[in-house]
This record gives C-alpha cells, structure tokens and sequence, in this order.
C-alpha cells in the first residue's frame, strides 16, 4: 500500500501537461473489439484503469502493446467473450465490453457490477438497450449472458442520459442490421470523441453531440488510428488547485470542455485566461462562495463536485453544492472535516461553511475523485496531511504528485505496510 504525504500551505507556480481523458481511452478500447485488424491509439494515459481494461482485453483474447502512451490493439479473434467479476470489480466501465462483443461475436458474459462508494449505480439501460436491438439477457451466477446472432437497429429511449449506456449501446449499433435511434442520449465530450472513432472506423453515426443520435448499421468496420482528447476532470482539478493556490498554466486542454467551471471559478474570483489550447489560472485574493449543482454536459461535472467542496471549505461564506447526478456521492465530506472543514450533507446538497484555514491530518481516500478532493485540501491545508488508500488516485489521474511538485507541491508518495 501507498500514501501520499503532503505538506500544504505552498504557492503552486508553472505549467502542467494535461493528460488523455481517462473517460474517453476506456470506450475506444472496447471499441476496438469491433474490429479485426490493429486500432492505435494515441495519448493514452498510463492510469491503473488503461491497464486494467488492457488486462480485460487480454483476458478476451486481444493482443495488446503499451508503451510511452501509444497502445495498439488487435482484436482479429478472440478466445472468450467472458469479462470476470474480479476485473469488472476494479473498474466497472468493463462492462463497456459488452456491446461490442455481442455485436461482433453474438455472445459475452459480462460480471454484473456491484453498487460502488457512490451508491448503487445499475446498468439497467445498457441491458434494456441491448434487449431492444434484439439481444437475450440472462443473469447467471452474477454474471449478464447476452447473446445475439445479429443485433437489428431500433428506437431506444433512455429515462436519463447514461454516459455509459449511451456508449454501449452506439457500439452495438454500429454493426446491428439497419437503424438505431438512440432519445435522450448522453453529450459528453467523451461519448463525442467515441463518436467520431466510430465514424473513422467506417460507422454511419447522425446526430453526434446532440441527445438524439441515429445509428446506421454497417456489415464491417475497419481499424483506424485516434488521438485521446484531454481529460478535463484533470484540468479541472488543476484549474481548482490554482483558484486557491497560486498561478498555473494547463497545456493541452480543450477550453470548451471547461466552460462551466471556468465560469464558476471567476465567480470565485480567480482570474482564468485562455490561449487556444492553454488555460492560465490565477489564484483568488478572496475565495466567494459560490454554489454549485452538478449536472449531465455542458453542466458542472459531478467528476469535479469533491474537488468544488474542498475549495469552498476555505471560502469567504457559505455555499450549497448539489449533485444531482449521484446522490450519495459524499464519502469525501467526513474526510474534509477531519481537516477542520465545516460541511454537512443534508440529502443530496453539502453544505459548505467556509472556515479560515485547513490543518492538515491523516485522511483515507475512498474513490478516485474524493482522492483529489483530498489531495488539493491536503495543499490548502497548513501542517503535514497523509492521504491514505491511494490505488484510488492512480486509477484516474496520471503521476499526480509529480506533476503538483513540479508546480512546486511539497508532495510525496510513501510506501506504507498493510
Ligand atoms: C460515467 C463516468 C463517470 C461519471 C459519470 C457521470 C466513465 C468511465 N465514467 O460513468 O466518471 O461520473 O459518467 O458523468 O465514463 N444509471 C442508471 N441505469 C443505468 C446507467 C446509469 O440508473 O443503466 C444512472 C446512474 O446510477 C447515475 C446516472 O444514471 O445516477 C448517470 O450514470 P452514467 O452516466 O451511466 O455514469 P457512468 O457511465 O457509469
């Protein structure tokens, strides 16, 4: 086991590469099985989750070559369609796996996530997709059997727009027989980026970034070559840290992406500039509170409500942050006290009483975004913070601490015993 130890209370100053979404390599990969031949993929980030999707592919049968954030994947044949519980335990975005194996082989076995730090999380509108394209579901043993001789397009309407759903079930469609409509479909700059590998790849897709996209089926896609776009949780994470902590400039971001905390964090009072693909952040004199609801994009990511929350704890006033995405989503609130924040969880809001100042204390992390919620508390905080449990962190955010202490962060990872 790991921890990170940091010594808060520094002025960050300098630049940060900003890495490849985390969000967006995991669907291209699974999007890979749809094809037989090679798919490269460009900047991808070194994350515990790229492996672990590296791994699941593996376990399928794919052939799989990593290195300096270049991955190229063959998914020509497979041995079993069959993702197992232990890997889709680690990281539930495997289950992105199962529309693309039923759409090329007309069979997977997909381990049924469990509920997570978050609350339940079910996968009912990827089943309920696939069954409309003609597939059948069984539950085995905890585990999803679907099968399909060949997927046949329909119209198909989600109760809320699911990022991952949406992803699933585009994929399928790809190589189902004729037309899916997909209603009231997820936006995110992830599922776009998706999208248009897809549509390299030779799949007819209308409607991409807007909630009602339309899938013409295509016998055969071919093996093409992609370009991750840049994480924008990790920019805002950054984006977040210099609001409270000195000057950064974010290279290689999409501005767009970061319209919604931009503005909110001039609402706060730092000072953003943007030059085409950089953002320079400049810290707040006086940090406002300013409340914050997550929503689906172009809305305030729930991925960045904890990292919002360790901000406004040192806020002038008080501030109500809501995220109506995942209602439970607040394991970092009891952690953040114990660093002498003042914030209660009424329902799905927190409500954040700003205080003068963190101090820093042993604190246990418990998902990857309440590790940065964490993290940039630990930096605010005055005294010496230890961040436990970080395998968490190293599943979304590449080397972290090496990129805060380039900034200047007195930040570093430790090897703890069990
Ligand atoms: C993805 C992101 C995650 C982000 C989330 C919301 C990946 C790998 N993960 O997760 O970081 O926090 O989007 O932006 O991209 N729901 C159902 N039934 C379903 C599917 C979802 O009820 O079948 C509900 C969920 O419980 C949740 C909401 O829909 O309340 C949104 O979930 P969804 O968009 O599917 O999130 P993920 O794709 O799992």
């Amino acid at each position: 086991m790991e921890k990170l130890v940091i010594e808060g209370n520094h002025q960050l100053r300098g630049e940060v590469q900003i890495s490849g979404a985390k969000n967006a390599v995991l669907p291209i990969m699974a999007a890979a099985l749809l094809v037989a031949g090679e798919t490269k993929i460009n900047r991808v980030p070194d994350l515990r989750d790229t492996r672990t999707m590296a791994k699941l592919l593996e376990v399928i049968g794919v052939q799989i070559q990593f290195a300096d954030g270049k991955m190229m994947i063959d998914a020509t044949s497979i041995d079993k369609p069959i993702a197992p519980y232990d890997l889709v335990n680690k990281m539930r975005a495997s289950f992105y796996v199962l529309g693309p194996l039923v759409a090329r082989f007309g069979k997977a076995i997909v381990s049924l996530p469990g509920g997570c730090a978050w609350g339940p999380r079910p996968v009912d509108y990827h089943l309920k997709g696939l069954e409309k394209l003609g597939a059948k579901i069984e539950l085995e043993g905890g585990d999803i059997i679907a099968k399909s001789k060949k997927l046949i397009g329909n119209k198909i309407r989600f109760d809320f727009p699911s990022v991952g759903a949406t992803g699933n079930i585009i994929m399928a469609a790809t190589l189902a027989k004729g037309e899916t409509k997909i209603e009231n479909a997820a936006k995110e700059p992830e599922i776009v980026q998706l999208c248009e590998f897809l549509v390299s790849m030779g799949a007819k897709i209308d409607g991409i970034g807007t909630t009602d996209i339309i899938v013409e089926g295509v016998n055969e896609l071919l093996p093409c070559e992609v370009s991750v776009i840049p994480d924008r949780i990790e920019a805002g994470t950054f984006l977040i840290a210099g609001a409270a902590l000195g000057k950064i400039t974010l290279k290689n971001t999409i501005p767009e992406h970061l319209s919604v905390v931009i503005e909110k964090l001039t609402e706060v009072g730092a000072e953003v500039v943007i030059d085409k693909n950089d953002i320079t952040v400049k810290r707040a004199k006086k940090i406002n509170a300013v409340d914050v609801t997550t929503a689906v994009f172009p809305g305030f990511a729930t991925d960045l409500q904890a990292q919002w929350i360790a901000l406004m704890s040192i806020a002038t006033g008080s501030s109500i942050v809501t995220d109506t995405i995942y209602n439970d989503r607040f394991s970092h609130v009891p952690e953040l006290n114990r660093l002498g924040a003042n914030i209660t969880v009424e329902g799905n809001s927190a409500i954040v009483r700003g205080v003068k100042g963190l101090v820093g204390a042993k604190v246990r992390s418990t998902d990857i975004r309440a590790s940065a919620s964490l993290i940039l508390a630990g930096l605010m905080a005055k005294g010496v913070t230890e961040v436990n449990h970080i395998h968490h962190i190293d599943r979304g955010y590449e080397k972290i601490e090496n990129k805060f202490a380039q900034l200047g962060a007195k930040i570093k990872r430790i090897s703890v015993d069990d």
